[in-house]
């Protein structure tokens, strides 16, 4: 009898997928790009499961190209606003996300571009590698403090509340917004549950740490920036359209808040025009969960799901469980 196929959209750690091809017939995306649309609904003809990544868009017309079948998408990623959720569940098909083993190296990828934001890192690297160093200097790359100032956390989810046990090592004040209170959380981390403008208002440093949905989107925009100290920064390394970026680049440029950290882009990987021009913003690729040990994490989970899945079990995560109530399996 043949295996089930999987594929995969593109390449990840190769233990992940040498523990799928103990099971399942397995085709890889030989190229190292993002599919485009139309040659993803291609490769997935026939597949009794995908691993895909959050720049596919997984969408009705990928479901119905891929064939009734198919009963699982795995994302190798936490994030899931590439899922048409309801085109999934509508269809039966299990949709699952990777959460908790990034939760760490995103933390720490948020702190990193806080620090390297407040003092300048980006800029003051780009200066000693362009020759122009001519030794020490008093008024050089003067940056911000960033121990005992405060520290506002939009969205305090499990990377939310990693970034504050980081910043408790930098004697932080945390303030937090979200659409839930969290007594212990305060309790522990003598954290202050505020509005979204006293959020605004209040911070030095501002982290996104919100889902993309259609309440998020802009979350942060002029309005928004207007609101905050011309001393802020914020840093996004949640979703790029959670932040409306070309307000952004404008209000860096006005010097209406005093800088940014972004490792997502609501283009990618476009850059709104003007954002790399300026020099109060570091940048990187969208780099949050990239480090060795998370990677295999992520597609550690992402192979389990699709094993129990295919076996006829229940996945370890799921973003759409009402699929796991409609189908008549032995969950
Ligand atoms: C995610 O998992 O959602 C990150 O954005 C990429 O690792």
């Amino acid at each position: 009898m043949s295996k089930p196929s999987v594929y995969v959209t593109r390449m990840i750690p190769a233990d992940c997928i040498a523990a799928l091809r103990e099971h399942f017939d397995v085709d890889v995306n030989p190229d190292d790009r993002a599919l485009t649309h139309e040659d993803l609904k291609q490769q997935v003809r026939g597949r009794d499961a995908v691993i895909s990544l959050l720049t596919d868009r997984i969408d009705g017309e990928v479901l119905d190209a891929a064939g009734r079948q198919c009963k699982i998408v795995a994302n190798y990623a936490v994030g899931f606003n590439n899922f048409d959720i309801d085109a999934a569940t509508a269809r039966n098909v299990i949709l699952t996300n990777t959460p908790g083993v990034l939760d760490d190296a995103t933390a720490t990828l948020t702190f990193t571009l806080l620090l390297a934001t407040a003092r300048r890192i980006g800029e003051s690297e780009r200066f000693v590698r362009q020759g122009e160093w001519q030794g020490w200097a008093p008024m050089a790359f003067v940056g911000l403090d960033v121990d005992r100032r405060t520290l506002g956390i939009a969205g305090l989810g499990r990377i939310g509340k990693n970034v504050a046990r980081k910043a408790a090592g930098f004697d932080m004040k945390i303030i937090y917004s979200d659409v839930r209170r969290d007594l212990d959380f305060e309790a522990s981390f003598n954290a202050v549950y505020v509005d979204k403008p006293t959020l605004l208002a209040q911070s030095d440093f501002l982290t996104l740490h919100v889902p993309l949905l259609p309440e998020t989107k802009h979350y942060i925009g002029a309005a928004e920036l207007r609101q905050m100290k011309k001393t802020a920064v914020l840093i996004n390394a949640s979703r790029g359209p959670v932040v409306d970026e070309a307000a952004l680049v404008e209000a860096l440029r006005e010097k209406i808040i005093w800088g940014a950290g972004l490792d997502v882009f609501e283009e990618e990987p476009a850059l709104a025009p003007g954002l790399a021009a300026l020099d109060n913003v570091v940048i990187v690729p969208h780099i949050a969960s990239a480090t060795t040990e998370t990677r295999l994490k992520m597609g550690e989970i992402a192979v389990r799901n699709i094993v129990n899945v295919l076996a006829g079990k229940a996945p370890d995560t799921c973003v759409n469980p009402e699929v796991l109530r409609q189908i008549s399996r032995d969950f």
